[in-house]
């Protein structure tokens, strides 16, 4: 719930201005899909093409976030709203400043993702589904997450316990069972070539 008596203070500096310094659109690049499918390995090769490439840019990892801001959070429904929905305003300060920022979290529900697009203007939010099939991520394993989850050391996992709502309509769908790491960067970078964000 919002506080009550609290009033928007704007600035001389607006996101259009800041943007004049960086040169790109700032955006958010919203990676989702299974554990074991890719994201984080994607989000840091596009990094680095963006660096190479003069763009700012930076990342927010599931992971790496629920280390320090979401480390309240399990992995309980309630949770991973609370965990997207903390990312999602943090995505749009982040957009804010300029910066083009690539966000990487499982996000299994639409709502919740459709909730962080709305937060966002048309155009600030591309979800990219990092598609691979759960029988492919779970050989893949690469923390041995799957096998403590049939093991029944970690409750409330994705795929096998808990659900992963596929994207509706994502502007990107990257196949990671199917193409390299190199050709789904690739992709990625042409959809933000062709669509003048870089
Ligand atoms: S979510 O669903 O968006 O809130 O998840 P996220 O913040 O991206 O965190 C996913 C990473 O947490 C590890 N992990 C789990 N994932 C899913 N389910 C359960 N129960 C779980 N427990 C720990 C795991 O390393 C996930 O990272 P990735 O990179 O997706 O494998």
């Amino acid at each position: 719930m919002k506080s009550k008596n609290i009033t928007w203070h704007s600035g001389h500096v607006q996101k259009k201005n800041r943007q004049t310094l960086t040169k790109n659109k700032s955006a958010v690049l919203w990676f989702t899909g299974l554990s074991g499918s890719g994201k984080s390995t994607l989000a840091v090769e596009v990094e680095k093409k963006l660096f190479d490439a003069g763009v700012l840019s930076y990342r927010l990892d599931g992971d790496n976030i629920r280390y320090g801001l979401n480390k309240d959070l399990s992995f309980r429904p309630e949770d991973r709203k609370e965990n997207i929905r903390r990312i999602g305003e943090v995505s749009k300060l982040f957009v804010d400043a300029g910066i083009l920022t690539l966000v990487s979290f499982i996000s299994p529900y639409q709502t919740d993702r459709n909730m962080v697009r709305a937060l966002l203007e048309k155009d600030e939010f591309i979800e990219i589904y990092v598609k691979c099939d759960l029988s492919e991520c779970e050989k893949r394993d690469p923390k041995g997450l799957y096998k403590k989850a049939r093991n029944g050391e970690i409750g409330q996992f994705t795929g096998i316990h808990s659900p992963y709502e596929e994207p509706d309509q994502p502007e990107i769908i990257v196949e990671t069972d199917k193409q390299s790491v190199n050709e789904s960067t690739q992709q990625i970078m042409k959809f933000l070539k062709k669509n003048n964000y870089i």
